[in-house]
């Protein structure tokens, strides 16, 4: 055993909390008086805390939860989100504050942006957005590489009240089409590419695909406005096309921002649910600023006059949303933000730019945790990382491993790890620590945030006790909460808010323990949702995209533990008849169909061709058997099986697995 495996290994058995520094206690910004605060009068501590955005028309009524679950937040208030996230900093006397820190992934590729550079970028861009004929309401997708240009539109957007969907640029066509089509995008912003393991990666031939598969739809994208970042040919439609440094460069830097009510929608983030048709979450706009503005401040405990911080999400997550750009933004901080993949051009291109910038708060993912300790610490430690002073983790339970390394080898064990648990819903973080505040256990969010009551429950809806497990659910409405999924309300009811309707209780799909001590620790999803490194993929959105495959005649698809990426795709596949053993290449046609139907990221790790699935007499398939397969255990019970011998065959089909 090395050094530094002795020194894990010892600081997992101790079951140590890490309380947290002396000095970020002595002057955090949120202290433990705030629970009690915040529970003995959680509306007067939430109308507090959106007294930190700028407001031109104060509210009237705090929160308006007459029609449960449709919730109003700061009824009657008016804000631009776009305004407090910029320009109030450049009247402020800021404008001269580096807002970002932009690092391409090409070496030396860097540009820095001020908040009245990004004011002038904004403005300008809202200027052309109304020239290519966007209004107030109108929705606008957004497909875009990391560069600076991808949260000007985003702003644009939102200084205009017309709600942006940014669709995750590893997404493929066909699901920028279904999205672009569910919530009636007008214009559609991307680039020529961008850079991804040092190549230029195409993003524009997506958008035209996409364009066409929308208009077999009958749905009609009037306008693309493309930035020119890699420089490589793509194909130009006169009428639709329209290049960014054309319209946006020459546009006047003038323009006013216009108040909209706190209930106007922000924008529609696609994520994958049980059924096959990914749901747009809508959020609207103070109560999401004030909520993404609130945690960022708390649980990070920002200082802005000093602090850089960076997140490593994509802006086409939620992540990428409410603590890249609004929470940030609105909070006025420096932050890095950058475009490429971790490891290029060397497996220590993330510890040189945070020793380059200086980061003191950081924000990932357990899986990229993992990926480095795969590595060892030696590359880590080629870099001075002692501006670190908070690390924090979302997207999926972090191992106590993986919490531990984390915090001793890139904390240097200073740093409080702050594992923040939050949904595409929940729209900003719901259960953490708070880093001067809370003695951190490796592997537990700990504790719901001051203003947020959270519960774990049993089948009835009743609190579990401490030591035992249930169901996570969020008791009372937050500002940031999702206000409906996009043109379905059925749906966002029957989704969030049936399963335990009597208590009213928004149902959240994880499951969840209670410690001894009645902390939380956030076991992961009990639907048929999977999660991937962090992303969210349904189980029924990649057995759909294997059905429309004209050899394929049922699909059953589980999430099965992997050490790398949480969890990993693992497809059983029967073919019809007619294309009998599916020929040589069989596996990798379906694995190339499951790439264009959604993109890279749904790719299964594994695909087995197998004669039968596994179903009760009722006919519903049982994930559970397959899931035991995929991770190599025995099968357990099998009684309900309408026919047992099943397993046996999927088991022995195993050889044809690739
Ligand atoms: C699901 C939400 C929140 C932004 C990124 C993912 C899982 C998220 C944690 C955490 C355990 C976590 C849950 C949740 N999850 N953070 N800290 N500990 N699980 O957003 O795509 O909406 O996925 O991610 O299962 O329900 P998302």
């Amino acid at each position: 055993m090395s050094d530094t495996e002795q020194t894990l290994a010892n600081l997992l058995k101790e079951d140590r909390r890490f309380e947290p520094p002396a000095e970020l206690a002595a002057n955090a910004n949120v202290t433990a008086e705030a629970y009690d605060a915040a529970a003995a009068d959680p509306e007067a501590f939430w109308a507090a805390q959106a007294e930190r955005l700028s407001w031109s028309q104060p509210w009237e009524q705090v929160l308006d939860w007459s029609e449960p679950p449709f919730a109003k937040w700061f009824v009657g208030g008016k804000l631009n989100a776009a305004y407090n996230c910029v320009d109030r900093h450049v009247e402020a006397g800021r404008g001269d504050k580096v807002a970002l820190h932009w690092v391409g992934e090409p070496e030396g590729d860097a540009r820095d942006l001020t908040y009245a550079e990004l004011q002038a970028e904004v403005a300008k861009a809202a200027n052309a957005l109304i020239d290519l004929g966007v209004r107030t309401g109108d929705r606008v997708a957004i497909y875009m590489p990391m560069i600076p240009e991808a949260i000007v539109a985003m702003l644009a957007c939102a200084r205009l009240g017309a709600p942006h969907t940014v669709v995750f640029g590893g997404f493929s066509a066909d699901a920028l089409a279904s999205r672009i089509v569910d919530c009636g995008a007008k214009v559609v912003i991307t680039a020529d590419g961008g850079y991804r393991r040092g190549a230029a990666s195409a993003l524009k031939p997506a958008v035209d695909d996409a364009r066409g598969k929308a208009a077999e739809h009958g749905h009609t994208v009037d306008k693309v406005l493309v930035v020119r970042r890699t420089g490589q040919e793509v194909a130009f439609d006169e009428g639709t096309d329209v290049w960014w440094h054309d319209v946006v460069d020459g546009a006047s830097s003038e323009h006013t921002p216009e108040a909209f009510d706190a209930e106007h929608p922000l924008y529609v983030m696609y994520t994958s649910g049980t059924t096959g048709k990914p749901k747009g979450i809508l959020h609207t706009t103070g109560g999401y600023l004030t909520g993404a503005a609130y945690t960022h401040h708390a649980v990070f405990d920002l200082k802005p006059e000093t602090d850089v911080y960076w997140c490593t999400a994509d802006i086409g997550w939620v992540t990428g949303h409410s603590y890249i750009v609004y929470g940030p933004l609105a909070n006025g901080v420096t932050q890095v933000l950058y475009e490429g993949t971790p490891d290029h051009p060397e497996p220590g291109r993330w510890w040189k730019i945070i020793s380059d910038y200086k980061v003191s708060l950081f924000y990932t993912a357990p899986t990229a945790i993992r990926s480095f300790m795969k590595q060892g610490r030696e590359v880590p430690d080629r870099h001075d990382l002692s501006s670190l002073r908070i690390l924090g983790s979302v997207g999926e339970p972090i191992n106590p491993e993986a919490y531990v390394w984390y915090r001793h080898v890139i904390g240097g064990d200073r740093t409080p790890v702050v594992d923040t648990w939050w949904q595409t819903e929940t729209g900003a973080m719901m259960i953490s620590p708070l880093p001067g505040v809370t003695a951190g256990k490796p592997g537990s969010a700990m504790t719901p945030l001051p203003g947020i009551t959270a519960e774990v429950v049993d089948e009835d809806g009743n609190p579990v006790p401490n030591g035992s497990g249930g169901y996570l659910v969020v008791t009372e409405p937050w500002p940031s909460m999702l206000r409906t999924i996009y043109g379905d309300d059925k749906r966002f009811v029957d989704t969030y808010w049936s399963r335990f309707r009597k208590q009213g209780y928004y149902f959240a799909g994880d499951g969840a323990k209670k410690d001894d001590e009645g902390h939380i620790w956030v076991l992961g999803r009990v639907d048929d949702v999977m999660n991937v490194s962090g992303h969210r993929l349904s189980t029924t959105e990649i057995e759909s995209a294997l059905i429309s495959h004209p050899k394929v005649a049922e699909s059953a698809v589980v999430g099965a533990t992997d050490p790398d990426t949480g969890q990993a795709v693992v497809a059983y596949v029967i073919l019809r008849d007619e294309a009998g053993d599916g020929g040589p290449d069989i596996i990798k046609e379906l694995s190339d169909h499951v790439r264009t139907q959604i993109g890279p990221i749904a790719k299964p790790r594994q695909i087995m061709i197998v004669p039968e699935l596994p179903k009760t007499r009722s006919g519903k398939i049982m994930r559970r058997l397959l899931r035991d397969v995929a991770e190599g255990r025995d099968v357990g019970d099998t009684q309900t099986l309408a026919d047992a011998s099943i397993m046996e065959l999927i088991s022995a089909s195993k050889a044809t697995t690739t």
